[in-house]
């Protein structure tokens, strides 16, 4: 019997590759496999065999079957012209093809992107630098001194006593006019690093620093290029901005600006905790101790600084209470944006 099966397969496969066109192919399969086929009337004599040989036959039949099978279907499929065993007879070619499912920009980098676009409109050209800082220019050049006071507002990752994480984007002030000379527009975004966790701070975080320097450039500039900024960013002519007088060590006179809150537009609500103002970024007019250290004279050139965090701004636009959703990856919230 088992040899009467490996005959009959024999057989069958050798007639398949000299088959012209399906029709002939049907012809054979139904002589072989088919319900009155040789392959069938075979099967029917199993009941004769011994009952300790014919578990083994008939799985020995079923084997041959299938792979019968599987060649006649290579077989069609040549026949119709369609690369054997690409497809296989229960394709539906009909179906419709799988969707690829489409990615989309972390919200941190779309507002990124948003907020360098305003800039680059207004005519500031984008500029980068290393994360990995020098302490030169992360805190010396822009007037902190070793010990100042105002260096412990910047929890700092120090690498070295003088490599370090940069806490702000504002050591590409020095970087830029270290190379060029006035006029300059630039804006400078990047990742930004401090050794604090909370829900309003991230070990690390994004930044963008602009600045501008040229004859007489005056406080009411940096106030009209940061107007029309907060108009556009909050999609809102009418936006009202406030600015507090404030300290940093690199501008003077430094200030602390804010916008009427976007959310209860000044009416008072949780956001804004009931002060109808919402703190955007810190400005002011650079430092001549800081014009100097890059051998500007201050006596031709004046310049404004600006900076501002991305996830507050994202925080505000979106109405987001905890920064460190940004950073646990949950699709379900990169899904919203
Ligand atoms: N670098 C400051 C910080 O990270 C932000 C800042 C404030 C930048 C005032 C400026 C500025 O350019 O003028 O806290």
């Amino acid at each position: 019997m088992e040899q009467e099966l490996r005959q009959l397969q024999a057989e069958a496969e050798s007639k398949l590759p000299s088959l012209e066109n399906l029709e002939e192919l049907e012809e054979i399969r139904v002589q072989y496999l088919g319900r009155k086929g040789l392959f069938t009337g075979l099967l029917r004599q199993l009941g004769q065999v011994s009952a300790e040989d014919r578990p083994r036959l008939g799985k020995l039949a079923n084997e041959i079957k299938n792979e019968l099978e599987l060649k006649f279907n290579a077989r069609k499929s040549e026949l119709s012209g369609i690369g054997a065993g690409t497809v296989a007879e229960k394709d539906d070619l009909s179906l419709p093809g799988r969707r690829v499912p489409f990615g989309r920009l972390h919200p941190v980098t779309q507002i990124m992107d948003e907020v360098c676009a305003i800039f680059i409109d207004l005519g500031f050209a984008v500029a980068e630098g290393p994360d990995i800082e020098l302490d030169y220019y992360n805190f010396e050049a822009l007037n902190i001194p070793q010990h100042h006071p105002a260096r412990d507002m910047h929890d700092t990752f120090y690498i070295s006593d003088s490599i370090l994480l940069r806490t702000h984007t504002s050591p590409m002030q020095i970087r830029a006019m270290e190379k060029e000379k006035p006029p300059l527009r630039i804006i400078a975004p990047g990742k930004v690093y401090r050794c604090d966790s909370d829900i309003t701070h991230t070990p690390m975080f994004h930044q963008v620093e602009g600045f501008l320097v040229d004859h007489k450039v005056s406080f009411a500039d940096l106030k009209g290029v940061l107007t029309v900024f907060c108009q556009k960013m909050f999609d809102q002519k009418d936006i009202r901005l406030r600015f507090r007088p404030s300290f940093f060590p690199f501008t003077e006179p430094s200030a602390e600006v804010d916008i009427g809150c976007v959310i209860c537009r000044g009416e008072g609500c949780r956001v804004c905790k009931q002060t109808g103002w919402l703190e955007i970024l810190g400005a002011g007019m650079i430092d001549p101790e800081v014009l100097k250290m890059v051998d500007y004279d201050p006596e031709e050139f004046t310049g404004f600084a600006f900076g501002l965090g991305i996830e507050r701004i994202a925080m505000l636009k979106y109405g987001i209470d905890d920064i460190r959703l940004f950073y646990e990856n949950d699709i379900r919230f990169l899904n919203q944006f």
